[in-house]
């Protein structure tokens, strides 16, 4: 699902030093969740590894996190809601933490400042290295001696963790990108990093209209707020089959885009006018040429390559001055269930029209699990598909990524719909 990335990004996590299993060993559920939890920790830290004591304190924008901040707080997230409640005679790592790395969840308790994340320079990286050891012990621990009653639960709660920890895998990049950008010499983060190649096309493909089916259905892990599945009437319409490119972008830049209101959102016009957009994030013009900052420095834009870094409310400026629309997030999963995306999946995250609303029959789970998505399901967009930035493994025809409409620091791009008539 990656088509060209950083080596860093493609490296997986797998600890391949680990001895062979005998079948036996192998196939119990008990070792294949342990090596899974293992295999997810490790991924975290290899994307901090290239980075720097000081680069993992630093926080750009209130949105941004520190890199040592999501260390930590994915570590916290097993201690609170997977080892406290399960694990018999479990010792925090140090009582403070739960302050310190407890993101948004009112019910589990009071919390550090989110915009104050950066000021943290104590638990230093070491000590955060020593309380994701603790916590990797401590899950051990549980796995292997949770009673065969207590594991379904166990196991439960461990798979919203790992995916949790991959959520934040992601975050890791995105949120250093925004800190290098913020600095004059234009740091990188993986010399061999490549900008994601998409298979450019110009097609629109009609998809399949009438009553439909979205949602998650199946078997294995998915997000609570991809339920219930259900049904949707798709209106007659065909989608392209390939992503927006930097190379349309620029003629939308050249047509002056960025300097007619007409073609934006009130809301819109006022972050382009506040903001001054005139290009996606972290581009600039060097000697006449445009430039972008990506993982692997600096570099000219590639025209070829999907366009990123885009709001929503410039995805939606975009459609408009190209007298197409953004696919609603039905029409999305319709299309990609239907095979007829390319690049749905590995390239950049995809702005949909649909407001991030509760699918029909929704109701958040009792408890602090319960604040993961139902509570932000109001002034948000979806996005569909996945970046080159997400971890293998974590994407899904009905996952559903949400993020305010002015956002553009994730790797979001996005593909246009035409309707018939
Ligand atoms: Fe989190």
């Amino acid at each position: 699902m990656t088509p060209a990335t950083s080596s860093a990004i493609r490296r997986r996590s797998v600890d391949e030093s680990r001895p062979t299993l005998p079948a036996s060993t192998a196939n119990d559920p008990r070792t294949i969740w342990r090596e899974r939890f293992h295999a997810v920790r490790a991924e975290t830290e290899r994307r901090a590894a290239p980075l720097s004591a000081e680069d993992q304190v630093v926080q750009s924008m209130p949105d941004a996190s520190p890199t040592k901040w999501h260390r930590a707080h994915t570590t916290w997230f097993f201690e609170q809601f997977l080892l406290i409640p399960h694990l018999t005679g479990y010792r925090a790592f140090d009582g403070e933490f739960a302050y310190l790395f407890n993101s948004y969840y009112v019910a589990a308790g009071p919390r550090h400042a989110r915009p104050r994340r950066g000021l943290l320079t104590r638990p230093d990286c070491a000590e955060v290295a020593a309380y994701r050891a603790h916590v990797d012990n401590a899950v051990d621990r549980l796995i292997a001696d949770a009673t065969q009653a207590e594991l379904p639960e166990v196991v439960r709660v461990l798979d919203i963790g790992l995916n949790h920890e991959q959520q934040h895998q992601e975050l890791i990049l995105t949120d250093i990108l925004h800190a290098f950008a913020q600095n004059p010499v234009a740091p990188c983060y993986d010399a061999s990093w490549r900008a994601p190649r998409s298979r450019s096309s110009m097609d629109y493909v009609s998809m399949a209209s009438g009553v439909q089916n979205v949602g998650f259905a199946g078997e294995g892990f998915c997000f609570d707020n991809e339920q219930p599945a259900h049904q949707v009437f798709i209106q007659p319409a065909r989608i392209a089959r390939s992503l927006v490119t930097n190379a349309q972008w620029l003629d939308f830049i050249a047509d002056d885009g960025y300097a007619t209101p007409s073609l934006w959102l009130s809301d819109g016009w006022a972050a382009v006018e506040a903001e001054g957009w005139a290009a996606p994030g972290y581009w600039h013009k060097i000697d006449g040429a445009w430039h972008a900052l990506t993982l692997g420095g600096r570099k000219p834009v590639d025209p070829a390559a999907p366009v990123t870094h885009v709001s929503y409310y410039e995805a939606d400026a975009f459609a408009r001055w190209a007298g197409k629309d953004l696919p609603t997030e039905a029409e999305w999963e319709v299309a990609a269930r239907a095979d007829l995306l390319d690049d749905a999946f590995g390239t950049a995250w995809q702005w949909t029209r649909s407001a991030y609303l509760p699918y029909p029959g929704y109701r958040a789970a009792d408890g602090a699990l319960g604040e993961y998505n139902g509570k932000f399901m109001v002034n948000q967009m979806v996005l569909r598909g996945s970046s080159h930035a997400t971890p293998a493994g974590h994407a899904r025809m009905s996952y559903r990524n949400f993020f305010y409409p002015s956002a553009r620091w994730q790797f979001s791009g996005l593909r246009l719909v035409e309707y018939a008539g």
